[in-house]
């Protein structure tokens, strides 16, 4: 029995109508990620449907609809403090042919249940998460296309480019300025200054889109100094 709040039953019919390849597939692991996390990880089903929000869609189909813009088509791509990666991993691949996404994270239970919403990607060896604080450990590997999307839950990316500092990639981030959680430790005012504290020089977009929940979401595109 999956037991949805409103809002993610309705941000999963709305991810499903951007989903083109593999629904059935996708839908069935979805299905079991609820089932699962229900039975197994019961303390992390409020933070699942958190994840599952029309916002959350937003701020992941905004990325997409900006590298397409900017026809920026990442093959390899590293996610930084990915989360579940519900939204994100299926749409990069369906709608950018990105090959194989990364996601670095410090949480194990959400390194599982991505592979739990991610299963097809991940027995095809296009979706692997590993568990690295990227503020103190390098992250290996080539990639051209670096996506945080929770800038506001770390310190600030120079401490990423100080680890890993052989990464030559274009970076994508988004922040906010809502500071009314507990774990949002680093929120910005603005794009600018999310481009400011990233050194982001080369900016090849900047812009914010107030989300459905009517949070400030920034994000800026381009390549550090
Ligand atoms: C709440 S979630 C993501 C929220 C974000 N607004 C989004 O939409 O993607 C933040 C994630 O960053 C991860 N995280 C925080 N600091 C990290 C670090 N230094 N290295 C890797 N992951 C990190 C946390 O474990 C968590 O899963």
């Amino acid at each position: 029995m999956v037991d949805l709040t409103r809002e993610s039953f309705v941000a999963s019919c709305l991810y499903f109508s951007h989903v083109n390849t593999h629904q059935e597939e996708t839908a069935l692991n979805w299905k079991q990620t609820f089932v699962d996390v229900k039975r197994q990880y019961e303390y992390c089903y409020k933070r699942l449907m958190d994840a599952t929000t029309i916002s959350q869609l937003e701020s992941k189909l905004w990325i997409v609809d900006e590298l397409i813009k900017l026809d920026i088509r990442p093959k390899r791509v590293a996610l930084i403090g990915g989360w579940f990666a519900n939204f994100i991993v299926q749409l990069l691949i369906d709608k950018l042919d990105v090959e194989f996404v990364h996601n670095f994270e410090i949480d194990e239970d959400a390194r599982n249940i991505s592979y739990k919403y991610n299963k097809r990607y991940k027995e095809l060896g296009k979706y692997q998460c590993s568990i690295k604080d990227v503020m103190i450990k390098t992250v290996e590997g080539d990639y051209d296309i670096v996506i945080n999307t929770s800038c506001e839950h770390m310190f600030p990316m120079t401490g990423f480019y100080e680890q890993s500092p052989k990464i030559d990639a274009v970076y994508v981030l988004q922040s906010t300025d809502d500071e009314q959680y507990v774990d949002h430790i680093n929120c910005v005012g603005s794009p600018e200054e999310l481009a400011e504290q990233a050194h982001i020089i080369d900016i090849l977009y900047s812009g914010t889109k107030v989300l459905n929940n009517g949070m400030n979401r920034f994000m800026v595109i381009g390549y550090p100094a």
